[in-house]
């Protein structure tokens, strides 16, 4: 796929997943448009992508505030007269159990995770439709799959970002617009940086780079798959938890009171 001159905009794009993918998208000429709530950040990345030779925008926003995303939407469809790629990236997550989970912490990785995806999604999906082109790519994680203890919220934030997007790829059959969902497990971003992982280890010999999610992120912008998991092996297990889902649970279990352990240590 052609990216040069097209519009991409990318939520999260200030820090690992997101902000790699701009520079993907950059290398091969689009037109990047960084969204998050950090200003001066994205503006780093402003600086660090002007070696591309292509446009770059940023836009401060709070993707978990409808009213924000609105007039987002309004600003770049106005500015760019377009949006080719919507990325949405932004996310976070808190490790604890549900009974030491604040609702207010609940709420707000909901707020972000899924709301903010549908926002966005809500902004530029008839944009899309009119033009008859455009493809949506919503970052989830195996954590949409796969019910993970001590992460209840983040997980429920993923399933339900992934059964919208499902649902979606339905309706946009035939219509030009396409949507397709990637989902990683482990990458060494600062999503672990959160107080709530305490000591827990951040990474594994096998967790991912931000490259190669952003590598599969650019892929997905022009697949007609509903899911990309990354890496590839891991819808293997995705699929054992589906269908054997006896054999699967006691190991997730065994892990989390090892990792509750080791947030203490
Ligand atoms: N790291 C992993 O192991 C992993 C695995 C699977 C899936 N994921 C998913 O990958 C996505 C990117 O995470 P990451 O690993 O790259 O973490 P990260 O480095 O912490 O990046 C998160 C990005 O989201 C932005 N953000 C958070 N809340 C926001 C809000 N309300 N409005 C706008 N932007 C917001 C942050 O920017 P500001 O602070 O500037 O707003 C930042 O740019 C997330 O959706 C995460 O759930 C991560």
């Amino acid at each position: 796929m052609d990216y040069a001159g097209r519009v991409v905009v990318i939520t999260g794009a200030s820090s690992g997943i997101g902000e790699q993918s701009a520079e993907e998208f950059a290398k091969l000429r689009a037109n990047v448009i960084l969204v998050s709530r950090n200003e001066e950040k994205l503006k780093e990345v402003e600086k660090k992508l002007s070696k591309y030779k292509t446009n770059v925008f940023v836009y401060a926003c709070d993707i978990s505030k409808k009213n924000q995303v609105e007039t987002m939407g309004k600003i770049i469809i106005e500015k760019f007269g377009t949006v080719d790629v919507l990325v949405n990236n932004a996310g976070f997550g808190i490790h604890n159990t549900v009974n030491e989970t604040k609702i207010e912490e609940m709420e707000s990785q909901m707020m972000t995770n899924f709301f903010g995806t549908m926002y966005c999604t809500k902004v530029f999906l008839p944009k899309m439709l009119e033009q008859r082109s455009g493809h949506i790519v919503n970052v989830a994680s195996v954590a949409g799959s796969i019910g993970l203890p001590g992460m209840a919220s983040y997980c429920a934030s993923k399933f339900a970002m992934f059964g919208f997007s499902e649902s979606l790829s339905h309706e946009l059959k035939g219509t030009g617009v396409g949507i397709t969902v990637v989902s990683p497990i482990m990458v060494r971003t600062n999503f672990f940086n959160h107080a709530s992982f305490g000591k827990m280890p951040r990474y594994s010999a096998t967790s991912l780079s931000s490259k190669t999610v952003a590598n599969a992120v650019v892929r997905a912008a022009s697949s007609p798959r509903l899911e990309i998991v990354v890496p590839q092996f891991v819808r293997f297990a995705i699929w054992i938890k589906q269908t054997l889902p006896y054999l699967i649970n006691p190991i997730i279990g065994g892990i989390f009171r090892k990792s509750m352990k080791s947030k203490m240590d």
